[in-house]
């Protein structure tokens, strides 16, 4: 069920829908966007709501439970805690509301959508899940709206194979990173098929989210996780081979090299399953063309694989390379 607006304002809702669809189709006229929807309510989609609701937008969250939305709704009120501390420290609660009542929740996908100006997706990095949502909601969306995925790893034009030849010139990467409320980056990703407009509209609406955009191409992992991932899977190839512990490793990097986490601590704030979704996608493209990346950089890491199975996905469960039950 979505959190309705009263239906006056749904009906002048509607009308700028139709005017915003009638004016994106001016060559001119640029796609502003006030309305996002935001698939997966987890770490990423959580995050992704926030930052557009604390600078003005309209978010509407969507996940398939209740439990989901509600997961996102704690993840999204601990942090506004945080940073209501710094922008409003006379009155947090209120700072909280305030964004809080930019943001709607639903379970319905057809919903979410039919109103929405931009849909941004952080679901589980599979290709096959990432393309059933883009597929269903790609008729039930305004032509106008952009779409958008967050996926670590996988390739973009593959996903919006899904959608219609109009839809796909309006689909692009918008890689956030985790913790969105903190991390600066966003790295906007233009496939072959991507126009101007979407990409202007697109470099708009971040920096409007006080991030900072960066382009990269459609290769896999982008920019930053082409250089972090090998980095983290040999980080635990080293443990494997009993070069190291876990502790020694994290420390070293971080007194050593300077990083804010260590690759281990990394690993569970990402979380195991994500870190393996990204490795196996990768062996998967490697062993069809190792030319798009290499299979040495993509090894499967029993180790990683085992924590995986055994429910032990970092911060998230509670336990990963390390443990965060106490
Ligand atoms: N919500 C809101 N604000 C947050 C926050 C959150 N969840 N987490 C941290 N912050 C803010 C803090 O409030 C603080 O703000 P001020 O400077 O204004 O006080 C600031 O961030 C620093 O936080 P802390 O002082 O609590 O802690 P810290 O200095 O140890 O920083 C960290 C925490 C930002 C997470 C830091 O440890 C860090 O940068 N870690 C590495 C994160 C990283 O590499 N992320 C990328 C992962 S890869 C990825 O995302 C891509 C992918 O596809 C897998
Ligand atoms: P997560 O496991 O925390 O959350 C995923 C959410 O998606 C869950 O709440 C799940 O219920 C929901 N979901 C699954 N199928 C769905 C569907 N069909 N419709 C709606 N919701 C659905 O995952 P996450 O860490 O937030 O990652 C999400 C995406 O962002 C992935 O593509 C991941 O690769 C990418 N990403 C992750 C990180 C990170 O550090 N974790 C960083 C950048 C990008």
């Amino acid at each position: 069920m979505l959190t309705r607006i009263p239906r006056t304002a749904m009906a002048a809702t509607r009308l700028s829908t139709i005017q915003r669809h009638l004016s994106s189709t001016s060559a001119t006229s640029a796609h502003k966007v006030e309305r996002m929807t935001v698939f997966g309510a987890g770490l990423m989609g959580a995050g992704i709501a926030q930052v557009g609701a604390q600078n003005g937008m309209k978010v509407i969250l969507s996940d398939v439970t209740d439990k989901a939305l509600e997961n996102g709704l704690n993840i999204i009120s601990k942090s506004l805690g945080r940073v209501g501390k710094k922008a409003q420290p006379d009155d947090v609660e209120g700072f909280i509301s305030k964004v809080m009542q930019n943001i709607e929740t639903t379970t319905d996908a057809a919903k979410a959508v039919e109103d929405a100006d931009l849909v941004v997706e952080a679901i589980i990095e599979s290709l096959k899940v990432k393309r059933d949502l883009f597929g269903f909601i790609d008729t039930k969306a305004q032509p106008s709206c952009i779409f958008a995925t967050n996926t670590s790893s996988l390739s973009v034009s593959e996903i919006a194979e899904s959608c219609s030849e109009e839809r796909r010139a309006k689909f692009a990467g918008l890689h956030f990173f985790n913790p969105v409320p903190a991390m600066k980056l966003v790295e906007i990703i233009k496939t072959k098929e991507t126009d101007q407009a979407t990409y202007d509209a697109l470099m708009e609406v971040t920096k409007r989210m006080k991030k900072n955009p960066v382009t990269c191409k459609d290769t896999p992992g982008f920019i930053v996780n082409r250089l972090l991932v090998p980095y983290m899977l040999e980080a635990v190839r080293m443990v494997e081979r009993g070069d190291a512990t876990a502790e020694d490793i994290d420390q070293a990097m971080e007194l050593g090299a300077g990083y804010p986490m260590g690759p281990f601590k990394l690993l569970d704030f990402v979380g195991l399953d994500t870190a393996s979704y990204i490795a196996g996608g990768w062996r998967e493209k490697a062993a069809k063309d190792p030319s798009v990346i290499s299979q040495e950089l993509v090894q499967e890491s029993p180790l990683l694989e085992k924590l995986v199975k055994e429910g032990n996905l970092g911060r998230k469960s509670g336990k990963g390379f390390h443990d965060y039950s106490k």
